[in-house]
C-alpha cells in the first residue's frame, strides 16, 4: 500500500514536472529589446516602440519575423500617374523601416486601439515600365526607378483584441488597422531611360514629376506604403502570436478583456 502511494506520488510529481517544463518550454523568451510597459501611458509606449524598432527590423527568427530593411516587394504595383500614364513597378525594394521614429504611441484600452504617430525616411528602388503620355511626349519605356522620401509621416490605428490560446494564455490579435500618410513631405524621384535617346527630355519630364511631388508621392508611394504597412501588420501579428500578453505587458488584464477568437 505504502509503495503504491509512493509510486502514485512519484507519478504525480513527474506529471506535474512535465506539465511545468512543458509549459515553460512553450514560451519563447522575449528579446531584450522588448520593454513591457507597466502602465498605459503615451510616454511608456512611445519609448518602448523606440526601443523595439531596431531589433524588430533586424528580424526575430524565433518568432518567424524576417529582416524588414530592406523589404522586398513580392508583387508588381501598378499606378496611374498624373495625365494619362500607367506605370508598373516591379522587383521593388523599400529601405528605411529602421529609420522610423515614433512621435507618439497611445493605447486607448477602452476602444481596444493603439495609435502610432511615426515618421520615417524611405528609399524605394526597382524597375519600372511606363506607357502613356507626359506633356507632349508619348512614352513606352522601362528602366530603373529610385524614389527618396524624407520625413514621411504616418498615423496608424490598430484595433486589437486579446484571445486565449490552447494553454489559456492571452495573446493580442489584430482585428483591423487603417493608416493615413501625409504626403506634404520632401521627395525626389529618378527614373532612368525615361525618354529613350534624349537625356534632356527625360530630365524635363522628371522635373515636371518632381515639381508635383505630393501627387507623385501619393500615386507612387501610396501603393508601396500600403504594401509595407500590410506587411508590417502581418509581422506584428506573428509577434503577438509568438509572445503572450503577460510577456509583453505588465498591465494586468481582467477577464472581461478576453474575447473569443
Ligand atoms: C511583373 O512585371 C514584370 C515586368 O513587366 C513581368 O515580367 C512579370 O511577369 C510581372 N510579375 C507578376 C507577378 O505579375
Ligand atoms: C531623415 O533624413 C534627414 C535628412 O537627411 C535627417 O536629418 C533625419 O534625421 C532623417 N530622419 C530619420 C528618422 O532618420
Ligand atoms: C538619376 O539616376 C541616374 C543613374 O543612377 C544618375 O546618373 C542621374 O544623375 C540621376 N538623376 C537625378 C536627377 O538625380
Ligand atoms: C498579409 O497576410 C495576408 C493573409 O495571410 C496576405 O493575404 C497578404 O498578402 C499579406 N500581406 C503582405 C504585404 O505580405
Amino acid at each position: 500500500m505504502a509503495r503504491a502511494i509512493e509510486m502514485l506520488a512519484n507519478l504525480l510529481a513527474v506529471t506535474v514536472l512535465c506539465i511545468c517544463v512543458h509549459n515553460t518550454f512553450q514560451l519563447v523568451p522575449l528579446p531584450d529589446f522588448i520593454h513591457p510597459c507597466g502602465e498605459l501611458t503615451d510616454e511608456c509606449f512611445t519609448q518602448a516602440t523606440l526601443d523595439a524598432i531596431p531589433g524588430v527590423v533586424r528580424g526575430i527568427p524565433e518568432a518567424g519575423i524576417p529582416s524588414l530593411d530592406p523589404l522586398y516587394l513580392d508583387r508588381n504595383i501598378t499606378m496611374n500617374l498624373p495625365g494619362n500614364v500607367k506605370m508598373t513597378f516591379h522587383n521593388g525594394k523599400l529601405s528605411g523601416l529602421r529609420t522610423c521614429v515614433p512621435d507618439k504611441v497611445s493605447s486607448h484600452r477602452e476602444k481596444r486601439t493603439f495609435i502610432f504617430d511615426i515618421h520615417c525616411n524611405f528609399t524605394i528602388k526597382g524597375h519600372y515600365s511606363i506607357l502613356g503620355r507626359i506633356l507632349l511626349f508619348s512614352l513606352d519605356t522601362e528602366g530603373s526607378a529610385k524614389i527618396k522620401i524624407w520625413n514621411q509621416h504616418i498615423r496608424l490605428e490598430v484595433l486589437e483584441k486579446v484571445v486565449k490560446d490552447k494553454n489559456g494564455e492571452g495573446h493580442y490579435k489584430i482585428n483591423s488597422y487603417k493608416y493615413k500618410a501625409d504626403y506634404g513631405t520632401d521627395l525626389k524621384l529618378n527614373l532612368t531611360n525615361l525618354f529613350r535617346g534624349s537625356p534632356q527630355i527625360s530630365a524635363n519630364i522628371l522635373d515636371v514629376l518632381n515639381s508635383n511631388s505630393q501627387l507623385v508621392a501619393a500615386e507612387f508611394g501610396g501603393p508601396i506604403l500600403d504594401y509595407a504597412i500590410d506587411y508590417a501588420m502581418n509581422v506584428t501579428q506573428r509577434f503577438f502570436s509568438t509572445y503572450t500578453y503577460d510577456q509583453i505587458s505588465k498591465v494586468p488584464l481582467t477577464e472581461e478583456f478576453f474575447e473569443d477568437d
